[in-house]
């Protein structure tokens, strides 16, 4: 999968790609990441990037010119490549949206910085625009960055355990379980004893109530759209859950 980021701060990338996950699936040639300087791409002596807002106001916003050139630049005659804008009014990414994205080939991220950026980017270039979460950065290259490593872990062949993303618990739509390492005790602290049972199938059941009584208390949202079998739901409703919430009539 190739990644094509547009951004005034190519320096931001340098470090966070550079290790770990991100790191081993380039090495692997599983995903390919081209970090371009919108700069690049602008025209006249000062390359200008920015300017101020018709209509007044303060700040400044960036200019469609440079913008357009490059995502034209970059890609050529290939059609069908989401652009995606950066931006705290674009739809929420989520886990969901982590896996639409990975079944495309190639992706081009735009980051906005300043007040914002020209309109005509997100109308007639954007094919998609997301926030990942409901602050405002100052700028699109940190979501750029938490777009590209949700992604990526997301590819076959990226994380070494296959079970690894498929045991994530947004995979199910919950939070996860407490994990435990050695020492068994630990300051008095002792790790649970079911976990040093051996016995797996009162493991995995552990773990999954865990998970369930997690989500329960700290992100009941969750439960509306998890992947729930009818024991998780005996065992949620022995806690006090009351169920989907009547809005919905689909259970
Ligand atoms: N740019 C500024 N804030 C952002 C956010 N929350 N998500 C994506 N891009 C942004």
């Amino acid at each position: 999968m190739r990644f094509d980021v547009l951004t005034l701060f190519p320096g931001m990338f340098t470090g966070p790609l550079e290790e770990s996950i991100l790191k081993r699936a380039q090495e692997r040639g599983i995903v390919s990441i081209h970090i371009h300087n919108i700069r690049d791409y602008a025209t006249g002596r000062h390359r200008i990037t920015d300017d101020a807002p018709y209509g007044g106001g303060g700040g400044m916003v960036m200019k469609p010119e440079p913008i357009f050139a490059a995502v034209e630049a970059i890609l050529g005659d290939e059609k069908n490549v989401p652009i995606i804008l950066l931006s705290p009014q674009g739809r929420l990414f989520t886990h969901e949206v982590a896996k639409e994205l990975s079944r495309h080939h190639r992706l081009v991220l735009i980051c906005g910085r300043y007040e914002g950026v020209d309109e005509r980017v997100r109308e007639h270039l954007a094919t998609d625009e997301i926030s990942i979460g409901d602050y405002v950065l100052s700028g699109g290259e940190l979501a750029a960055m938490v777009i590209i490593d949700a992604v990526t872990r997301l590819l076959p062949g990226v994380l070494g355990d296959p079970g690894a993303t498929f045991e994530d618990s947004y995979a199910w739509g919950l939070l996860e379980y407490p994990h435990y390492t050695r020492p068994a005790v630990f300051r008095g602290w002792a790790v649970p004893e079911v976990l040093l049972s051996g016995n797996h199938a009162a493991i995995a059941r552990w773990r999954r109530e865990q998970a369930l009584k997690r989500t329960l208390e700290r992100r009941p949202d969750l439960l509306e759209k998890a992947r729930l079998t009818e024991e998780d739901r005996a065992f949620l409703a022995r806690l006090g859950w009351k169920g989907p919430s009547s809005s919905r009539s689909d259970t």
